[in-house]
């Protein structure tokens, strides 16, 4: 292991010069995949454009029943023509997602923790390989904890993960949680994301924060980015257009649409700018028009 002592602090990212190794496929990172991994890729990021709506209802797996999930059976088809993949635990997909919906799958394959504890980094694998196979998952998302208590075991399930998905073809989402003594700032983001991207995903998902596309420009693998808490309807879309403007690839948003007045005229909403390039206001004003039309 490298000397820390003296160690220069990260500057050059060329955050204006493209990903350069990206001749024969439209994503980063995923040139020297095979054939398996990138029609999965593909069917969550959209080919034309390049990016990805995912919308994330895999809270369940640790808070139990949230305001706005109450019923996955009733939200998840409305919401199916507009997001381009569903992530979630296998027990809602497979109980409330009709399976003639061919949304991509991103299925959350770790688990352990629950929001009655004050420690969450600790999870294991709980899914295997084989049934995520008959899931037809297109990834396999797992909760890394860097710089929390739970680093080394949620080090060791991601790169469980990733080399079982690496045998059978299924990429690898790599979340990147925020521990409980961890600030949201660019560096603690810059640490993680590339630390998880070193691991071998195939996509990483974060938050947003100062200085994003330093973050994004140093990771060498797409980047999708969580809602978070929710916001108001203009702040969450213009959290969305500030993310894919800095080269997120899409958003795996869940509360700032589950928890909207109006989920489907908001996951709508954020598919315009993610795919289409509305700017926030453009697509607040979009949003108005579904709801009062
Ligand atoms: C992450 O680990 C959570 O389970 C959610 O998938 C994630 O936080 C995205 O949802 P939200 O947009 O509500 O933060």
């Amino acid at each position: 292991m490298a000397d820390l002592e003296g160690l220069k602090v990260a500057k050059d990212y060329h955050v204006d010069t493209p990903f350069a190794n990206q001749d024969g496929f439209f994503l980063k990172g995923a040139n020297s995949l095979d054939w398996g991994m990138k029609r999965h890729l593909s069917n969550i990021f959209n080919p034309k454009s390049g990016n990805t709506v995912m919308f994330a209802f895999d809270h369940g797996y640790f808070m139990g029943s949230t305001s706005g999930l109450e019923r996955l059976d009733l939200l998840l088809p409305k919401l199916a023509p507009y997001v381009d993949c569903f992530m979630g635990t296998r027990g809602a997909i497979r109980t409330c997602v009709p399976p003639h919906l061919t949304n991509a799958v991103a299925l959350r394959v770790s688990s352990g923790s629950s929001m009655l504890q004050d420690d969450l980094s600790h999870e294991v694998v709980a899914v295997d390989i084989e049934d995520s196979i008959r899931m037809n998952a297109d990834c396999m998302a797992v909760q890394t904890f860097i710089g929390a208590d739970g680093q080394l075991s949620s080090l060791d399930n991601l790169n469980r993960v990733i080399n079982a998905g690496m045998r059978y073809s299924i990429p690898t989402l790599g979340v990147c949680a925020v521990g409980k003594d961890m600030a949201r700032t660019d560096k603690f983001f810059k640490l993680a994301t590339r630390i998880i991207a070193e691991m071998g995903c195939q996509i990483v998902k974060t938050y947003d924060c100062e200085n994003f596309e330093e973050v994004v420009a140093a990771c060498p693998v797409p980047i999708v980015v969580a809602g978070g808490k929710k916001l108001s309807e203009p702040d969450a879309l213009k959290l969305a257009y500030g993310v894919m403007q800095k080269g997120a690839r899409g958003v795996d948003m869940g509360r700032n649409i589950f928890q909207s007045t109006h989920p489907v005229e908001m996951a709508q909403a954020v598919n315009k700018i993610v795919h289409e390039g509305y700017t926030d206001k453009e697509a607040y004003e979009f949003f108005q028009d579904m709801i009062h039309s």
